[in-house]
């Protein structure tokens, strides 16, 4: 199957703008740095998921679907853009977030609850290990819960899973290689390295699947890990690219390499670490653009990085991936730790 042959709902703005970071890049004394602004793809404050939500809500649209279900972190940006996705398309959504309910909300949660949400339900946050021991997942108990209960008020619920369905991830952001050659192409040029922050490395799949559709895997991505250590992030790629291929009945392409970095996670997930801060402050001071500090600030830490040890070098062009994520920075618990 051709990819654009697969469902989609138009929800972003499309292509996002490619800029060259011209002063960090002479700054850092390294490859061209350019920026691909996903953090300015047009709704609910933007961000990497709106790609991949444009086939997730098609597939949503295709099943009935009445209302959407989809959990995160209690800041989590998916969940933003969800209910944001959803509000465009006159669904309901209900979200169920892992963490305590906060006093206040700040952040992504604060526009979680302007976007009027239908429900957000809060579980406690278990870490792998802990569902593995306890055999209890709150998250799906209460994911079921909710389920049992639309359909008993006859409606349709769809399930989103924390950062999309792979396969929803690999179509969108193979569809944002295909926009970053051809705005490269008009400047004589074409992408040697893709860097982007991975969570749930449904980003990540989707570039390498576009770099092998559309660079003949030429591209090389790099996957900044976030939250899990290198082992697992490989292991679940594998099986997202083999997915990938599987679903568009693709044979014989040159495979795109895994390479994932889990050197700049810090002491885990959402917690901030002194690289992440530099990062900020520097793209803030050289460019003028806002990083987050969960995701693009800790990817950027890791580029400044594999630059000043040589990794990448001059003579190469750098696609910096902004999946977007700022509003995190206005969260309680990252307000204290950025403060310049
Ligand atoms: C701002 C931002 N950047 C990057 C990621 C990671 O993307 P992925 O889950 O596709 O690996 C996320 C995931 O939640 C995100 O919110």
């Amino acid at each position: 199957m051709q990819i654009g042959a697969v469902e989609r709902v138009r929800l972003g703005l499309f292509p996002t703008p490619l800029v060259e970071l011209k002063a960090l890049s002479d700054f850092l004394g390294g490859p061209r740095i350019f920026m691909k602004r996903d953090d300015l793809n047009g709704l609910g404050m933007g961000g990497n998921k709106l790609r991949k939500l444009e086939y997730a809500m098609a597939d949503a649209i295709a099943q009935g679907a009445t209302t959407v279900i989809t959990t995160g972190a209690v800041q989590s940006n998916h969940c933003r853009l969800t209910a944001a996705a959803a509000n465009k398309l006159g669904m309901s959504c209900q979200l169920v977030l892992s963490g305590k309910e906060p006093k206040i909300a700040t952040g992504n949660l604060l526009l979680d609850r302007i976007l009027g949400v239908d429900a957000i339900h809060y579980v406690p946050r278990l870490t792998p290990e802990e569902k593995e021991t306890t055999g209890h997942d709150p998250v799906e108990e209460k994911v079921s819960e909710i389920e049992e209960q639309l359909r008993s008020n006859g409606e349709v619920p769809y399930y989103i899973p924390n950062g999309c369905r792979s396969l929803h991830g690999a179509l969108g952001y193979a569809g944002c290689v295909r926009e970053v050659v051809e705005q490269l192409h008009g400047l004589n040029l074409a992408p040697d390295y893709f860097v982007s922050a991975c969570g749930s490395v449904s980003t990540q799949t989707g570039l390498m699947l576009g770099s092998e559709l559309y660079c003949q895997a030429q591209a090389k991505v790099i996957g900044i890990s976030v939250s899990r250590d290198q082992d697992y992030i490989t292991k679940k790629l594998t099986a997202s690219v083999a997915e990938a291929h599987a679903f568009l009945g693709l044979e014989g392409l040159p495979a795109a390499e895994i390479i994932a970095y889990d050197d700049y996670i810090g002491e885990g997930y959402g917690i901030p670490t002194p690289e992440m801060k530099e990062a900020v402050s520097l793209v803030a001071r050289k460019e003028g653009i806002f990083l987050d500090p969960v995701y693009t600030g800790k990817a950027m830490a890791g580029l400044i990085d594999l630059i000043r040890h040589g990794e990448l070098r001059k003579g190469e062009n750098v696609i910096f991936i902004h999946t977007g994520g700022v509003p995190g920075m206005f969260a309680e618990a990252q307000v204290a730790s950025l403060q310049f």
